[in-house]
């Protein structure tokens, strides 16, 4: 008896329905990202060859994916190992935050305190991850040093891995450590962190969250465990006029606008993402 041939346009539909009914959010996206990796394409590409019949090894594979995507609620940035962030194409894995964007609008935000496309400014971000941060900045500021450090050595691995990918690892300096101890000493124009802002325990959390490192998502009862200690002693590695731009979770606005104040920070302000929540507090440190 014959096989049944599937083609590149039927095995679209039939995940996308599979995800949907799993509710997984993007399942169009998802399915396209996942059977484009599998054949070895872009995304793009899939629509120029709907009708093409996809073989039983290459099903196989696919099928995998869809399982570890649908079953285990791996994300996808994990099952293919990639992530765009601000354009740039960033090594994913299980060690590490996904980038995502809502971050984008840190960037935009710090890049908008540093109008200035030539200067020398000295950047520091805490908390790198994949170097999501770091390395858009430097991207977009080419005599930007940036100095860019985490807490977990296995994330900074992947972050120097992305620095070398993207030719940007002669600008972005990485270093261990938790806060600001591995730069203790040094002076920075712009310090920009997406530190871990989540409640431990909280409800609704989406199940992809259990892939990630709970050191990159969790920050105690309140979620402020690590913005607290990191808005009290920013003033310490800034130059004055010097700033600060931080993610929050939206319902922490007025909480870290208080803290920036108590840490005597200036002209707070809030910025809010795409979806319009409030995403980032960004503060300034007053002359001396
Ligand atoms: C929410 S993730 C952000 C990653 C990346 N900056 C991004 O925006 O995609 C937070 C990062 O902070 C790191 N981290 C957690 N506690 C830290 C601390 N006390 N000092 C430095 N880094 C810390 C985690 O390892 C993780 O990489």
């Amino acid at each position: 008896m014959s096989e049944q041939t599937w083609t590149v346009v039927d095995l679209l539909r039939w995940t996308t329905e599979h995800f949907a009914g799993l509710g997984i959010e993007s399942p169009r996206l998802d399915a396209e990202v996942l059977l484009a990796n599998t054949l070895g394409t872009g995304r793009l590409e899939l629509y120029l060859h709907y009708d093409k019949p996809v073989t039983r090894a290459e099903r196989s594979a696919f099928r995998e994916l869809v399982v570890r995507r649908g079953g285990d609620r791996v994300p996808v940035s994990q099952l293919v190992g990639r992530r765009e962030f601000w354009s740039l194409p960033l090594r994913v894995t299980g060690e590490v935050l996904t980038p995502r964007p809502e971050t984008e609008t840190l960037v935009e935000t710090a890049l908008e305190l540093l109008p200035d496309v030539d200067a020398e400014v000295r950047v520091l971000d805490v908390g790198t991850g994949t170097g999501a941060i770091a390395l858009a900045i430097a991207r977009e500021r080419p005599k930007a040093r940036v100095v860019a450090t985490d807490i977990s050595p296995a994330a900074l691995q992947i972050a120097a891995a992305n620095a070398d990918e993207l030719q940007l690892n002669d600008r972005v300096r990485f270093l261990a450590g938790s806060l600001f101890e591995p730069v203790a000493g040094e002076r920075f124009d712009l310090v920009a962190s997406n530190p871990p802002y989540l409640v431990r325990g909280s409800v609704g959390l989406a199940p992809e969250l259990a892939h990630e490192p709970e050191v990159a998502l969790f920050a105690g009862d309140d979620g402020l465990e690590v913005l607290r200690p990191l808005v009290a002693g920013v003033s310490e590695v800034l130059e004055d006029r010097g700033k600060l731009v931080v993610e929050i979770d939206p319902s922490q606005a007025d909480a870290v606008s208080a803290l920036c104040e108590s840490a005597g920070l200036v002209d707070v302000q809030i910025r809010r993402d795409l979806a319009q929540r409030p995403r980032v507090v960004a503060a300034w440190k007053a002359e001396a």
